[in-house]
């Protein structure tokens, strides 16, 4: 697991040495791995999540001139712009957050700022580490120049930024998480009304395995913007047949499945269908999770990856991999491979006294399936945003 007070200390000097002054401000915020509730963010479903315990740290200190000026210890390199010509590549996410921050403050002058990106991060696993980089920028942006928005508006912020950055239409999931979590609780999130409640997540009790496939397949673009057009077009074609309004696929229920089984046309049916029990696994798991059902919680979690799999297609061989390697260790409760798919990582529930065997397992199975090397890190469950001065 990973060391918050060393990542935090190094971002601090390594600003010194980049910049020659202190930090004002150092604002750090988690990854996340999605325990249930897979592709419906954008639906405006429910879904629940855990942060995790890596971080992107951003050390900031506010400048007069409006500029932005970032350095980053991952990529050792520094780019200088304003918000006015967002970038290409990591510093997008930085100067892209900075821009919305200052339009949903409504700031008259800009948000100019010295930063410096580090901590310890997974970055390009699927676990959000462009949600944890934009969600560090805004906390700190908004201490430093005062800007007073809450949690909430700068989740909002990020994810405006992340849809201009990187041209995915994702839904609030990661922001969110990242912003709002609290330490040792999931965050059952209404993608919809934007409401929120902690559950309790007892690591002691479960254990929680990241396994990064270190492949990254061409679709993850492409292919989650189609899916976000086909819930749309459903959402058309289901208007007429149900009868009655649907603004997303949230208002679809289980028993519309008869009628959207025989009015949509392959592959819209399924993907409604993943849509909706997905939805019910949410229901399931959050409710297990707070009565320490663990199994039950496990069962919702690989349900919810044969459903990604098999009626949503977005999973991937290497994914399935590991999910299958993970279903045959005994002390496993249930997994799933998280975020947008076609790559990234799986989210496995292990008893705690099984996560070495299991991690064995793992490493082993999918080098000799796939001729390659996994990672697997055994993770604990942050909180949300932090800010420092
Ligand atoms: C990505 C997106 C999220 C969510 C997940 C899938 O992580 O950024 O908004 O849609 O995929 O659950």
């Amino acid at each position: 697991m990973s060391d918050d007070h060393s990542a935090t200390a190094t971002a601090r000097s390594a600003f010194r040495e980049r910049f020659g002054e202190r930090p004002t401000v150092v604002a750090s915020a988690p990854g996340r791995v999605n325990l249930v509730g897979g592709h419906v963010d954008y639906s405006g479903g429910i879904v629940l999540p855990v942060a995790i315990d890596r971080r992107t740290v951003v050390a900031v200190r506010p400048r007069a001139d409006g500029r932005i000026r970032a350095y980053s210890t991952r990529m050792d390199e520094t780019v200088t712009s304003t918000i006015d010509e967002v970038p290409a590549g990591w510093s997008a996410y930085v100067v892209g957050t900075a821009a919305m921050v200052a339009e949903a403050a409504d700031f008259e002058t800009t948000v100019g700022a010295d930063l410096v990106v580090g901590g310890d991060m997974l970055v390009g696993a699927g676990l959000s580490s462009s949600a944890s980089l934009e969600v560090a920028a805004a906390g700190a942006l908004n201490e430093v120049h005062d800007l007073g928005l809450d949690d909430e508006e700068l989740a909002t912020a990020c994810w405006r930024a992340e849809r201009g950055a990187v041209g995915v239409d994702c839904g609030i999931m990661d922001q969110y998480v990242s912003a709002l979590a609290k330490s040792e609780h999931a965050l059952r999130l209404d993608c919809r009304s934007r409401s929120y409640e902690h559950v309790p997540f007892d690591t002691s009790a479960m254990g929680l395995l990241v396994v990064e496939t270190n492949v990254s397949h061409e679709l993850a673009a492409s292919g989650y913007n189609d899916r976000v057009r086909e819930c749309e077009a459903a959402v058309a074609q289901l208007a007429d047949e149900l009868g009655r309004p649907i603004r997303s696929l949230r208002d679809v229920q289980r028993r519309d499945l008869d009628v959207v089984e025989s009015a949509l046309d392959a592959p819209f049916d399924r993907r409604v269908r993943h849509v909706v029990t997905e939805m019910e696994r949410v229901e399931t798991a959050a409710r297990a999770l707070s009565t320490d059902e663990y199994q039950r919680v496990g069962t919702a979690i690989s349900a919810s990856h044969r459903s990604l799999r098999e009626d949503y297609e977005v999973s991937c061989a290497e994914l399935d991999t590991v999910v299958d390697a993970c279903h045959d260790c005994p002390g496993v409760y249930g997994a799933r491979m998280v975020g947008g798919g076609w790559g990234g990582s799986v989210v496995a529930l292990v008893e705690p006294g099984c996560v070495d065997a299991v991690t064995a397992t793992i490493e082993s199975r999918y080098r000799t399936v796939t001729g390659a090397d996994c990672d697997v890190h055994r993770v604990g469950v942050s909180g949300g945003l932090r800010v420092e001065e």
